[in-house]
């Protein structure tokens, strides 16, 4: 055989798998589509008004200087953040926030909570690679 038909071989296999694989992502793992919540939204515009980001992470992202709030919600309860948030402690800032920013924060934090986890000993790992949330 020819190495130009070998070639095409490889590419016709090559482009088999992409497209197949493609295929498999895009009907067995459809993107989820969430309706937007008002509040949630408000809470995500003062986390990142008041820049929580830069010492807190999400998902694992964001700054290292606070623990990570993705299950923060369900760790910890609302008491217990509240209170985080009005009294500070040495390194974490104290925050004036109104009862309806706060609220709003909380429903966003609550959100979050429930989209996922961030620990990543707790992942479940498919068979594909992907992660079981
Ligand atoms: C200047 C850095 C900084 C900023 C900005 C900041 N934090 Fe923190 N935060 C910390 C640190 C550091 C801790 C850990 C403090 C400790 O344990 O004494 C913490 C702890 C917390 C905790 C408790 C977590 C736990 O599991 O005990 C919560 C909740 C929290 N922060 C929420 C927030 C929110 C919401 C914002 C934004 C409104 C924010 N933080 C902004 C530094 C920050």
């Amino acid at each position: 055989m020819s190495t130009s038909v070998i070639k095409k071989i490889v590419l016709l296999f090559l482009s088999g798998a992409f497209l197949s694989y493609s295929g498999f992502l895009y009907t067995v793992m459809p993107v989820k589509y969430k309706p937007s919540k008002q509040q949630e939204d408000a809470g995500k515009l003062i986390w990142q008004d008041y820049n929580c980001n830069a010492c807190h992470q999400i998902y694992g992202l964001g700054g290292y200087l606070g623990p990570d709030l993705t299950n923060v919600y369900s760790k910890r309860g609302e008491e217990y953040i509240k209170t985080f948030l009005t009294t500070g402690t040495g390194a974490m800032p104290v925050f004036h926030l109104s009862q309806s920013e706060s609220n709003s924060l909380l429903a966003f934090l609550k959100d979050i909570d429930a989209s996922g986890k961030s620990d990543p000993r707790t992942f479940t790992l498919n068979y594909d690679g992907t992660i079981d949330q």
